[in-house]
């Protein structure tokens, strides 16, 4: 007879025999996934380049891709072997606010030696990600982020149909291998971040994907890179839109303008049905001449193209736009801005204080995680989002805890429609309104996920009751 704990744990040993495939047999005994904060030498450039010294979890960069189902629970324990405390974010997950990850706010960061145990439910199917966050403007940099893609309950791509490619811009050398003298630079902090010099595609440099023909195919892109906005042309291979930020669109939708913009943590599943010889490549177009970022090459011949699964939308709780409170954020400081009335720590900042501090980035005139959050919400209180761009740069301003939908872009041309996002593009001289309701109890940060604006005053946070 099989008593009641027997039971469960061979049921749990299960779920741990099925996940490891797609988990990269980062497990301990007890069906946890390990993940190893540590260094480890990595050559960015390929076998013939120089080592980097990055910061990894399990050893390479990026991470082992966690792979779970639609309404799976997951227990991940952070193994902190760096020097330097660190904590992890799921990014977009709709998660309870104690496993959000964010030091200082949701939990203490997890010193040198020391270890945390994540444990929550993915409640949405989509593309995600996860990363350190604490001082994430270092240790994104150096590696620390990984995928984290929820499978529908529904129809799915085939494996060999569902393309992760992670994307980052590294800053290398002569030698090829990660600049690290430059970090904290306050050159990059006060422009436009830490912009590099080297794109990669999960790590590796211009990658060839093969692709069978007359067949659909589901690239899930996601921009880990530090600061750059990433500038690509979709509809040059015909590529249509399943998702934004995890969330899947009622239907695809086609892209009717170039670039298409991809901003720091922002992600986008594509659709591509490509035929029998036609080869293509994915394109960065943001540095003059275009970057190629992957090679894909099309495989078999001449057919009839089968249809694509139809992806099942996530419920999101919609926005009760006539009840909705009005929250505006005023965005300044930065090179050619406002510099002079920047509040940090309960003090003005003045000259020298500004280099000092290295804050010189604000909303509604706070540097940096006031003792006061930004608003206070009821809990089903819906908000409109209103913000302000008074700053000569572009910013990619992410919400915890929360998806939201962009209900109005004032000075862009842009128009996706009103798509539920977790991170949208805001450029200079703009103003953007997103909504969403307030339906997760917590603290929750919103900040610039250019990570040196972050560091550099972007960041605020919220309180639902
Ligand atoms: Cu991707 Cu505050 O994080
Ligand atoms: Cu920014």
């Amino acid at each position: 007879m099989i008593g009641r704990r027997q039971f469960l744990s061979q049921s749990a040993a299960m779920v741990a025999a099925t996940s490891l495939a797609t988990w990269h047999g980062a497990f301990a005994a007890d069906g946890v996934l390990e993940l190893r904060a540590r260094r480890a030498e990595q050559k960015l450039l390929g076998q013939r380049g120089a080592v980097s010294p990055l910061w990894t979890y399990n050893g390479r960069a990026p991470g082992p891709e966690i792979r779970l189902r639609k309404g799976e629970r997951v227990q991940a324990r952070l193994i902190n072997e760096l020097e330097e405390a660190t904590s992890i974010h799921w990014h977009g997950i709709r998660i309870v606010n104690a496993m959000d990850g964010v030091a200082g706010l949701t939990q203490q960061a997890v010193p040198p030696g020391g270890t945390f145990d994540y444990d929550f439910v993915v409640p949405d199917a989509g593309t995600y990600w996860y990363h350190a966050h604490n001082r994430s403007w270092n240790q994104v940099a150096r590696g620390l982020y990984g995928a984290l893609i929820v499978d529908e309950e529904g129809p799915v791509f085939p494996p060999e149909q569902d393309h992760v490619l992670l994307l980052d811009d590294w800053r290398v050398d002569g030698s090829g291998a990660l600049e690290t003298a430059s970090f904290g630079a306050l050159m990059d902090w006060s422009h436009g971040g830490r912009l590099g010099n080297l794109l990669t595609v999960n790590g590796a440099i211009r990658p060839v994907l093969s692709l069978s023909a007359n067949r659909p195919h589901r690239l899930r892109l996601i921009n880990a890179a530090n600061a750059r906005v990433l500038q690509l042309d979709p509809a040059s291979f015909g590529a249509r839109v399943l998702a934004y930020d995890g969330q899947a669109l009622p239907e695809p939708a086609t892209l009717d303008y170039a670039p298409f913009l991809l901003g720091p943590a922002q992600r986008v599943d594509l659709l591509v049905t490509p035929e029998a010889g036609q080869d293509f490549s994915l394109d960065e177009l943001s540095q003059g001449q275009p970057y190629p970022l992957a090679d894909f090459r099309v495989t078999g011949t001449a057919g009839q193209s089968a249809p694509a699964p139809v992806l099942s939308v996530n419920d999101l709780p919609e926005p009760d736009m006539g009840a909705a409170r009005t929250v505006t954020l005023d965005m300044t400081g930065g090179m050619m801005g406002r510099l002079d009335d920047i509040v940090y720590r309960g003090r003005q900042l003045e000259g020298e204080d500004l280099r000092r501090t290295g804050q010189m980035w604000a909303l509604n005139g706070v540097a940096n995680l006031a003792d006061e959050p930004l608003f206070r919400a009821r809990r089903g209180e819906t908000i409109l989002l209103e913000t302000i761009n008074n700053t000569a740069f572009v910013h990619a301003m992410h919400v915890h805890g929360h998806h939201f939908r962009i209900t109005e872009r004032v000075g862009s041309t842009v128009d996706e429609g009103r798509p539920w996002r977790d991170t949208f593009l805001i450029g200079p001289g703009q103003t953007t309104r997103v909504a969403f309701i307030c339906d997760n109890p917590g603290k929750w940060l919103l900040h610039c996920h250019m990570l040196e604006h972050a560091a550099a005053g972007m960041n605020t946070w919220f309180d639902v009751a």
